[in-house]
């Protein structure tokens, strides 16, 4: 017998793709609920980094345990540690600041997606539209982590002491 309040009356088809979306849901809020997608490890991407401190314009992070490219995509900064040597790169092209570089871990290159351009691991120009290579950051070592100030933009052409100093050794 139908029971009164039953829409259907007993005769509605299994809704499955309603039942399935409904069921996602369900494992998606389980999910926010346990925290997890709040969690910033969680959401990290393998070779991105954030600082351990930050002081206004000034931001700690880790030395890098090894070689390669870490991504601060919220601040702008490249951390790379190329054979015993630490730089500090702005993530924005030297040819037009709004477009953001990328690490190529295979070839050991930083690219732009934007028209191509090439660099080396040390941020030095490959070819491409650009005019310099990229942009350093000034950085300094304190104990097992890497300060920089991304106040002080170097570029290669125009102040090419300080960009060419701007380098941490490391053993
Ligand atoms: S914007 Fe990067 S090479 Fe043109």
């Amino acid at each position: 017998m139908p029971l009164p309040n039953n829409p259907c009356a007993g005769q509605c088809p299994l809704d499955r793709a309603r039942f399935l979306r409904s069921t996602a849901l369900a494992a998606l809020a389980g999910i926010a609920g346990a925290g997890l997608l709040a969690d910033p490890a969680f959401a990290q991407a393998l070779d991105s980094i954030a600082p351990t401190k930050s002081q206004g314009r000034v931001l700690t992070y880790a030395l890098p345990a090894k070689d390669g490219a870490l991504i601060d995509g919220d601040n702008g900064v490249i951390v790379a540690r190329i054979k015993n040597a630490v730089y500090a790169f702005s993530i924005s092209c030297p040819h037009r600041s709004l477009t953001r570089l990328e690490w190529l871990p295979d070839s050991r290159e930083f690219r732009c997606p934007k028209h191509d351009a090439h660099f080396q691991s040390d941020g030095e120009l490959i070819e491409g539209r650009p005019d310099r290579g990229m942009d350093r950051f000034a950085l300094r070592r304190a104990g097992q982590s890497i300060v920089i100030d991304t106040a002080a933009v170097l570029q290669q052409d125009t102040n090419h002491d300080a960009w060419s100093r701007a380098v941490v050794a490391v053993g």
